[in-house]
């Protein structure tokens, strides 16, 4: 069996470690890869948005299956090509990729089916959008519909925040087309989940929830980053509320993509927020999420190679067993280059901790020179992986790791984790 994995960060080097995990006479090549997926296989260089090259390299490969990790190769139809190719591809078509390339169709979906989210309305011109932050008040979030590097949302606290965001997104085009369209939503709070199903369009194997880590500082301080870590399972996400987030999120969800002539299959994640009205949809995304994969996959018990082949081949998962998982808590922790989230310097020459049985550490920002010297490059460069009987035990021994690695200016959190510690949970 031949796998091809397109992508090059943390979430497909775990992507890529857990399918060998699965069947070790695996073959794998990745696209582009990073040097931790190439100690797992062969890595090609060909770029996530190179769609002709990735086509005509699944046909060389005469690959069985191919896996697309990030958003972008989605968003251009990937799917959609290999599957006129006759190739195996896991992943939505371009059309089903909508429901997190395009905040507006996600929205309207979600109203229309009765999927519990924010209320939000859709402008293009911005006096009637910022009409509408006035009548709304502040706090109030401003978005902008296409995907923006992870920068197109604005929780704003005052009228004058989200009014200079709608001008810079309507008026100052600052994100481009992505920017075109603005939605304004009303505030919502509550603690945040990302909770991933796979899908055959219908059914759902549902995975453990997770959380991720968005700001760089501990304590949840500091700016916005990609996602400085991230740790599953989650106590307040019990497996009673997984159950019903499937009843009231992802089935209704699916059943309206369907009806709308785009059935989703692959891996449909749900970014949660658990409101003191409930839990509300914040965003759909439709790929594995990134810190939170690098978590989730090494607790998965049973075989993820096989609910993903079938859901590529177009197969049904109705009567397929529930995902196990193992009894251990995962915590990940991201080792960050100096000036991330900022402007990030490259080519630092990076020392990894020593083998030690329960870390795992992911590649996400790496490369590797002729002389096999590992450099930094990119913002996230390592997720670290511990997995232990407790939540305070796998902190503590990812927080260890991350700091045996080494190189200029590296950032990183000890406190991944920290809220479920502060309830109480995670120690025994
Ligand atoms: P998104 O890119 O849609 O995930 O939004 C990024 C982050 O903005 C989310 O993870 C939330 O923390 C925050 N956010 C988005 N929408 C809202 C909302 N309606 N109310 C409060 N916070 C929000
Ligand atoms: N962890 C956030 C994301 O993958 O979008």
């Amino acid at each position: 069996m031949k796998v091809l994995v397109v992508g090059g960060g943390g979430r497909e080097h775990a992507l890529a470690w857990k399918l060998l995990q699965d069947d070790p006479r695996l073959e794998l090549v990745a696209a582009p890869g990073n040097p931790g997926m190439a100690t797992l296989g062969r890595c090609e260089p060909v770029s996530v948005t190179d769609i002709d090259g990735l086509c005509a390299l699944a046909q060389r490969e005469r690959a069985d299956l191919v896996v697309v990790g990030p958003e972008a190769p989605l968003e251009l139809g990937l799917v959609d090509r290999l599957r006129a190719l006759g190739i195996a591809a896991f992943g939505p078509t371009a059309a089903a990729a909508e429901i997190e390339t395009s905040k507006r169709f996600a929205k309207e979906l979600m109203l229309a089916a009765g999927v519990p989210t924010a209320m939000a309305r859709t402008f293009t011109d911005a006096t009637a959008a910022k009409a509408e932050v006035r009548r709304l008040g502040a706090p109030v979030v401003v978005k902008a519909s296409g995907i923006a590097a992870g920068k197109g949302v604005i929780v704003a606290a005052t009228i004058n925040e989200a009014e200079a965001a709608v001008d810079a997104m309507l008026v100052d085009n600052a994100f481009g087309a992505a920017g075109a369209e603005v939605l304004v939503e009303e505030f919502m709070t509550g603690e945040e989940l990302s909770v991933f199903a796979l899908t055959d369009g219908t059914h759902v194997l549902p995975m453990i929830a997770a959380q991720d880590h968005k700001r760089i500082g501990e304590g949840d301080t500091g700016p916005n980053t990609g996602g400085m870590g991230a740790y599953a399972p989650v106590s307040i996400a019990p497996p009673a509320l997984i159950a019903e987030f499937v009843a009231t999120v992802f089935e209704p969800t699916l059943r309206a993509m369907r009806e709308a002539g785009r059935p989703f299959t692959g891996l449909l994640y749900a970014g949660l927020m658990l409101t003191p009205h409930g839990p509300r949809v914040v965003e759909f995304n439709c790929r594995f999420g990134d810190p939170e994969t690098e978590a989730i996959l090494p607790l998965l018990h049973s075989s993820l190679l096989e609910p993903m082949l079938a859901i590529a081949r177009g197969d049904s998962l109705a009567g397929a067993a529930p995902l196990r998982w193992k009894p251990l808590a995962a915590v990940t922790t991201v080792v960050a280059a100096a000036g991330y989230p900022g402007t990030v310097t490259n080519g630092d020459a990076i020392t990894l901790p020593g083998e030690q049985l329960n870390v795992t550490v992911f590649h996400a920002g790496t490369r590797c020179d002729a002389d096999r010297t590992l450099r930094t490059a990119g913002g996230r460069v390592l997720a670290i992986t511990a997995l232990a009987p407790t939540l305070a035990q796998a902190q503590k021994d990812s927080a260890r790791a991350a700091a045996k690695v080494q190189f200029a200016g590296r950032q990183f959190r000890r406190d991944i984790g920290w809220r479920e510690l502060a309830r109480g949970a995670g120690t025994s």
